[in-house]
């Protein structure tokens, strides 16, 4: 059963046939051509964590192309806690041709890739997001023609979204560099992973975000306080404040350079208003692509 839970399994060809196909899809939709791939096909979107770009691209996506989805809140369906992953995972299996789930602990997708039936895909986790990861890289692909031999310099948490992109660059020859204080960068767990199954030659990390973004075709940044870490916030606040994505760090990159950012922004905080409704910001662009890149994925999936 083929899954959608971490770019870091898809292979660097895998990820450039769902580029394509996200492309074709863009370009099909803005000529309003019909789509009727998913036709008689049911999508459970279940999730655990609030949501706009993931929880609407998906459901359009999936009625864009024919479908069905239904929309299973978290604290309904209750996994892992009104029954077994299991014990889900076999029964909606029944009911459903594939799932997208959002959940707090990344071993709840686990759990029920094991045991499930249909394809489950991740709408985020506390340790991934590869659907906005595969968005970023077309993206990349769009503002350069090219997105091989391009940097990325990711200021702000290295966290769920910074791992999949860096997994996402690595994977298609596109520099990364984290920039984040002590202490939030990546782990070693992760850092082994990627040397093994991305690039032995790994990514740059950084404490100083200027010298991240000097060399950078696109600053990237993401929340300081994901969902899931409220309790740390003011410290976060602290810590993460140098890291700002202001005119001023955008002044030290080339002036190519273009500003992204998966949504949702937490204006005045990693980012400024200047910024975001400035000429270098991409993050609509991106949060579009969402839908074409998600599509791509539920066609690989279940056609
Ligand atoms: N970027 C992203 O996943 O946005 P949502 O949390 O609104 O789905
Ligand atoms: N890192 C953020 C991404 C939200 C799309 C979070 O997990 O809350």
């Amino acid at each position: 059963m083929k899954h959608f839970l971490n770019l870091i399994d898809l292979s660097p060809d895998a990820i450039c046939h769902l580029l394509a196909e996200a492309a074709r899809l863009k370009a099909d939709h803005a000529r309003r051509v019909r789509a009727d791939s998913l036709a008689g096909r049911v999508v459970g979107l279940v999730f655990e964590k609030p949501s706009l770009r993931t929880r609407v691209s998906f459901e359009s996506g999936v009625a864009q192309l024919g479908g069905t989805s239904l929309y299973l809140p978290g604290n309904e369906v209750g996994l892992g806690w009104r029954e077994t992953l299991a014990d889900f995972a076999r029964t909606v299996s029944q009911y459903v041709d594939a799932l997208v789930l959002r959940v707090y602990r990344h071993q709840t997708l686990d759990g029920l890739a094991a045991h499930s039936s249909v394809p489950i895909v991740n709408a985020l986790s506390d340790w991934s997001h590869p659907c906005q990861g595969l968005a970023d890289v077309l993206t990349v692909r769009e503002l350069f023609g090219k997105e091989a031999g391009r940097t990325v310099a990711f200021v702000g948490d290295g966290n769920n979204v910074a791992r999949s992109l860096a997994v996402g660059c690595g994977k298609l020859g596109v520099r990364f560099v984290l920039a984040c204080p002590p202490g939030y960068g990546f782990d070693d767990a992760f850092r082994a992973e990627y040397r093994a199954r991305v690039s032995a030659d790994g990514f740059a990390e950084v404490a100083d975000p200027a010298a991240a973004v000097r060399d950078a075709d696109v600053i990237y940044t993401d929340v300081w306080t994901s969902m899931g870490q409220e309790a740390e916030r003011e410290e976060r606040l602290r810590r993460f404040a140098p890291y700002q994505v202001n005119a001023g760090l955008l002044a030290k990159a080339p002036a190519h350079c273009r500003v992204m950012h998966c949504l949702p922004a937490h204006r005045g905080e990693e980012v400024t208003d200047e910024v975001m409704d400035g000429p270098a910001c991409a993050a609509f662009q991106q949060a579009g692509n969402r839908l074409h890149t998600q599509k791509a994925v539920l066609e690989w999936l279940l056609k």
